[in-house]
């Protein structure tokens, strides 16, 4: 069976890699892989398809940047061929991302089965344009794939079939374990001139964050504390770069020296700048699941999270972006050593194993 792999946007490119690679190995299973072109620039998207041997897309819908309406239109208006050329079994869509919903939409408009990875996860917030996408693409779906059990009660409240929903670990977590030690050997902290356990990494790219310039001061401002505490990396997101120099913050900015803005890292230096981060901040959702793998602490800079697991058994603390509490947060961090995390259940690198022998079965 022919099954059309969707991604589009730098989150996907992890999930999207252990699958192509399981579903290669999988006899029946044909994989095809679609780039809707939604992430293009170089550090976004190529560096990742070279550092994680994800084949080259079959197709590239070229789609690039536009407001939602727009960019989810155009991937809909581009994808819909593709589906009428090649006539696949299934199609996959993983995450949350415009991407995910648009091509999930075409292929069930076509009657075509709707396969989701990283299903049933809620934040409840629907000012997130990645709530809406979740919640669309889960009611759209044929078979949906939960990353912790948390998705699984949601969907199950939403009435989704008990036998569309199967629990099954965690993709991304598959990349992580498979790529640590080729990411141990990473110089990044040596050409940063870092030293092990002596600094914070941090990403912001939120619309909530980034895009209303009172929220984004107030997180500044407590970034203004910590970097007097130790040095704080940034790896600055396109969005969060140019929000930054489009109102009067980047003055701000620059009289932080402790805060150091670079450009967006690959996966294996970004892979080792937060294994070896002292506490990591973020408003990122995958980066959440990923630190509590690597048992480092993790502060997030949002009022709710859709990976309560993390808060749960890892080793995340979600505090909001009010300046007071993300010092408070930061601080018992560095006093108490941060939360004690343990391992989620099925995070163990076999999940897209697990989806291969689910697809035989059921498609
Ligand atoms: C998207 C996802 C978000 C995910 C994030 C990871 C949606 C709704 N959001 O947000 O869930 O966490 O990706 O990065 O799908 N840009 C570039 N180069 C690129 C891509 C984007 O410069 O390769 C700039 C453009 O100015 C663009 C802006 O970034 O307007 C935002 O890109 P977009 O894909 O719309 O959303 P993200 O904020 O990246």
């Amino acid at each position: 069976m022919k099954i059309i792999n969707v991604a589009g946007a730098r989150p996907n490119f992890m999930k999207i890699a252990p699958l192509m690679e399981a579903f290669e190995a999988t006899d029946g299973i044909e994989p095809f892989l679609v780039h809707t072109g939604q992430h293009y620039d170089k550090k976004l998207s190529e560096l990742f398809f070279t550092q994680l041997g994800i084949p080259e897309p079959d197709v590239n819908l070229g789609v690039g940047s536009a407001s939602h309406a727009v960019q989810t239109a155009e991937i809909m208006k581009a994808f819909e061929p593709v589906l009428l050329t090649h006539e696949p079994s299934a199609v996959l869509v993983v995450g949350d991302v415009n991407s995910t919903i648009a091509c999930g939409l075409a292929a069930v408009k076509l009657g075509i089965k709707l396969v989701h990875v990283e299903a049933g996860l809620r934040s409840f917030d629907r000012r997130m344009p990645e709530e809406i996408n979740r919640l669309l693409t889960d009611a759209i779906s044929d078979l949906l794939f939960c990353t912790e059990k948390s998705g699984v009660a949601n969907l199950r409240n939403e009435g989704i079939g008990e036998e569309k929903i199967f629990l099954v670990g965690n993709v991304m977590i598959d990349t992580l374990l498979k790529n640590k030690a080729r990411s141990d050997k990473s110089t990044v902290l040596a050409d940063l001139a870092l030293e092990a356990g002596k600094y914070a990494a941090l990403t912001l790219h939120r619309p909530s964050n980034v895009d209303d310039p009172d929220v984004f001061a107030r997180i500044l401002d407590a970034l203004e504390v910590i970097q007097h505490d130790m040095p704080i990396v940034f790896p600055i997101h396109p969005r969060t770069r140019k929000n930054l120099h489009a109102g009067d913050l980047a003055a701000k900015v620059k009289h932080m020296s402790g805060l150091r803005l670079i450009d967006p890292l690959g996966y294996l230096d970004f892979l080792k700048l937060m294994s070896s981060a002292a506490v990591v901040l973020t408003d990122s959702g995958g980066i959440q699941e990923e630190t509590t793998i690597l048992k480092v602490p993790c502060i997030t800079l949002r009022e709710n999270t859709e990976r309560p697991i993390t808060v749960e058994v890892g080793s995340n603390t979600v505090v909001g972006v009010d300046t007071a509490r993300i010092i408070s947060g930061y601080q018992e961090v560095m006093e108490g050593g941060g939360r004690q995390a343990g391992t989620p259940p099925l995070w163990d690198g076999k999940a897209a194993e697990r989806i291969a022998k689910i697809l035989c079965e059921k498609i």
